[in-house]
C-alpha cells in the first residue's frame, strides 16, 4: 500500500485508509509476527484495545520493526471498567506504558456503555490537549450517543468506529450521515463479518465478476464509501491479500447492489437500544 493512501482527520491528523485489526489476535508471537507482516506487506496502521490485552506485544512489535514509530498509526481504545475522568486519564497512562508509547495516534471511547462517558470524553480531551493522543473518537457511538457528545464536547470526536459492511450498511446509515455531516470519519469494525458471510452467493458472485476474493470485495466496498478499514487477520497470506485493493474498482451499480444486502447483520453486541 502507498503510505499516502490516508485521509485526513478534522484536527488535520493523517489516518492511514487501511489497518490492521488485533481482536482475538492471541497474545504473544502470533500477534507480533502478524504485525511485522503487515508492516513488511505495507500496513502503517495497527488497531488494538485494552480489552485485546495485546497492547504489549503490538508495542514490542512495532519497536522491533525498522519503521519510525512516527510513521505508524497507533489506535487504543478506553475499556468500559475504565470510564470516568481520573480513571480513563490512568487508564490511558496504563495503555501507553503496555505500548511503550509517549503517545497514541487515535485514542478511542470503546461503547457508550457508562453513564460516565461524557466525564471519560474531557479526560480525552485532556489527554489530546496533553499530547497523548493525537486525535481522539469514539466507537459503537449511534446517532443519540454522537449527539449528546455534540451538544456536550468542546473537541468533535475525529472518528466514530462502527461495524459495518454491506450487511448492515442501511442499519447504520442514520448514524453514518450524521458523523459525517459533523466532519466525523467513519471508521468499519469486522469488515469481513468475522469471516461469516464470506461464502454468501452474491458475495461471490461479485468476488468472481472483478477476479478478487470476497474479503477483497468487502474492503473494497468500504473504501467505495470512504470508511477507513481495519480488517483482522493473523496470517500472512490474508494480510496481504486484505491490503492488494488498490489494483481495482467496484462499479457504482456493483457497490449500490452491495448496499442492499443489508440484513441488520451484528457479529458482536448491538449498542442500538444503548440509552
Ligand atoms: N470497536 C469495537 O467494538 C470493535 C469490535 C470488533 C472489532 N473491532 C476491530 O476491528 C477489527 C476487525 O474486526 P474483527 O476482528 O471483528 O473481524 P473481521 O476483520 O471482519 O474478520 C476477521 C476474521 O476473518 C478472517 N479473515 C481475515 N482475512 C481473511 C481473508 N482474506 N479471507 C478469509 N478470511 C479472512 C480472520 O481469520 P485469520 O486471522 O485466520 O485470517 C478472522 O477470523 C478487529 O480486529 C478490531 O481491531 C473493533
Amino acid at each position: 500500500m502507498n503510505i499516502d493512501t490516508a485521509y485526513t482527520l478534522n484536527n488535520g491528523i493523517k489516518i492511514p485508509v487501511i489497518g490492521l485489526g488485533v481482536f482475538r489476535s492471541p497474545v504473544g508471537e502470533i500477534t507480533r509476527n502478524a504485525i511485522q507482516h503487515a508492516l513488511q506487506a505495507g500496513y502503517r496502521h495497527i488497531d488494538t484495545a485494552k480489552i485485546y490485552a495485546n497492547e504489549g506485544d503490538v508495542g514490542v512489535a512495532i519497536a522491533e520493526s525498522s519503521i519510525p514509530r512516527e510513521e505508524i498509526f497507533v489506535t487504543t481504545k478506553l475499556w468500559n471498567d475504565d470510564q470516568g475522568y481520573d480513571a480513563a486519564l490512568r487508564a490511558l497512562d496504563e495503555s501507553l506504558a503496555r505500548l511503550q508509547m509517549e503517545y497514541v495516534d487515535l485514542y478511542l471511547i470503546h461503547w457508550p456503555v457508562d453513564e460516565l462517558r461524557l466525564q471519560s470524553w474531557r479526560a480525552m480531551e485532556q489527554a489530546y490537549r496533553d499530547g497523548k493522543a493525537l486525535a481522539i473518537g469514539v466507537s459503537n457511538f449511534m446517532k443519540r450517543h454522537v449527539t449528546e457528545l455534540l451538544d456536550n464536547c468542546k473537541i468533535v470526536p475525529a472518528i466514530n468506529q462502527i461495524e459495518l459492511s454491506p450487511f448492515n450498511y442501511l442499519y447504520r446509515k442514520d448514524t453514518i450521515d450524521f458523523c459525517l455531516e459533523h466532519d466525523i470519519e467513519i471508521e468499519a469494525y469486522s469488515p469481513l463479518t468475522k469471516g461469516r458471510k464470506l461464502d454468501d452467493p452474491n458475495l461471490l458472485k461479485l468476488a468472481k465478476k472483478y477476479t478478487k476474493t470476497p474479503a477483497q470485495i468487502l474492503i473494497r466496498w468500504a473504501l467505495a464509501h470512504e470508511f477507513i478499514v481495519i480488517p483482522k487477520s493473523t496470517n500472512k497470506q490474508r494480510i496481504i491479500e486484505n491490503i492488494s485493493v488498490f489494483d481495482f474498482s467496484i462499479s457504482q451499480e456493483d457497490i449500490e447492489f452491495l448496499d442492499g444486502l443489508n440484513e441488520n447483520l451484528v457479529t458482536g453486541w448491538d449498542p442500538t437500544d444503548v440509552r
